[in-house]
């Protein structure tokens, strides 16, 4: 009865702790390193998901909002060129931005905000598991956007250093775009099941076109001074007075 008792005890503990960790795995499974195997996705967003099909991208161009801050608009198309089936309707749960290792650095962070507003969950700059040694991504999640509320959402990041002043503030250093001008950031846009993933980039605006200066057109004070003098050899002398000429 006893040694019975203790196997009961002993099968439910380890039926708690199994529990407990296939429940912790479940959870983190996203962040759990151990769950995919190292270098097995080349590419970014080094997942196994569609990076053509989805309704959200990012606008062409981002714009610089001050203090090492800058922002992306998102656009959302749902034509048979962006997406097809679930993925054309599909919420808006999470950004990743391809990124530098080396803007990894302990206590440099990122702060996203949607629409002014601070993402529920904090930005976090984290190694890709399932990448080439290496990689990185900046993740951004649990965003809860939908094809009616991204449309046009705009998600700003500021880029902070750490104490010593170490870490990336500008998007030249942060985003990695090989084949693209500096600052030219690549980001994948997840669904809930990260099935979907459509990959997009944004750029720098490029330099303002030299202002072209405009002809200044004002009234003439003075246009053309005319003095009428009579020719030397005056055959038919004729003399208008100013009323005549006023007249004609
Ligand atoms: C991705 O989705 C597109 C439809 O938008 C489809 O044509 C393509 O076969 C899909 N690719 C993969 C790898 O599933
Ligand atoms: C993502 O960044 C890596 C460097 O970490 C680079 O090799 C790769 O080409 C980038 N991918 C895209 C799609 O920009």
């Amino acid at each position: 009865m006893a040694s019975f008792a203790k196997a009961a005890f002993t099968l439910a503990t380890v039926l708690a702790v199994g529990w407990a960790l296939s429940a912790h795995a479940q959870e983190y499974n996203e962040y759990d390193p151990s769950a995919v195997t190292p270098g097995s996705i080349p590419n970014f967003p080094f997942r196994d998901c569609n990076t053509t099909n989805g309704a959200y991208r990012l606008a062409p161009v981002w714009r610089p909002s001050g203090s090492n801050t800058y922002c992306f608009k998102i656009q959302v198309s749902q034509d048979a060129l962006s997406c097809t089936g679930a993925c054309c309707s599909a919420d808006l749960h999470k950004i990743e931005f391809n990124v530098s290792s080396s803007c990894l650095v302990a206590g440099a962070s990122v702060v996203a905000t949607v629409n002014g507003v601070r993402t529920r969950v904090g930005a976090t700059l984290d190694k890709a598991p399932a990448g080439p040694v290496g990689s990185a991504v900046l993740r951004l999640t649990q965003l809860g956007l939908d094809t009616t509320t991204a449309q046009d959402a705009e998600v700003c990041l500021t880029l902070k250093t750490n104490r010593g002043g170490q870490g990336c503030t500008t998007l030249e250093q942060l985003c990695s775009s090989p084949g693209f001008p500096a600052g030219t950031c690549t980001a994948a846009m997840f669904d809930v099941a990260c099935d979907c993933c459509p990959v997009s980039q944004a750029g720098q605006a490029l330099p303002p076109p030299p202002p072209v200066i405009p002809p200044v057109l004002r009234p003439c004070d003075v246009c053309i001074a005319a003095t009428i003098v009579p020719p030397a050899n005056d055959v038919r002398p004729y003399r208008y007075d100013s009323a005549t000429c006023a007249a004609i």
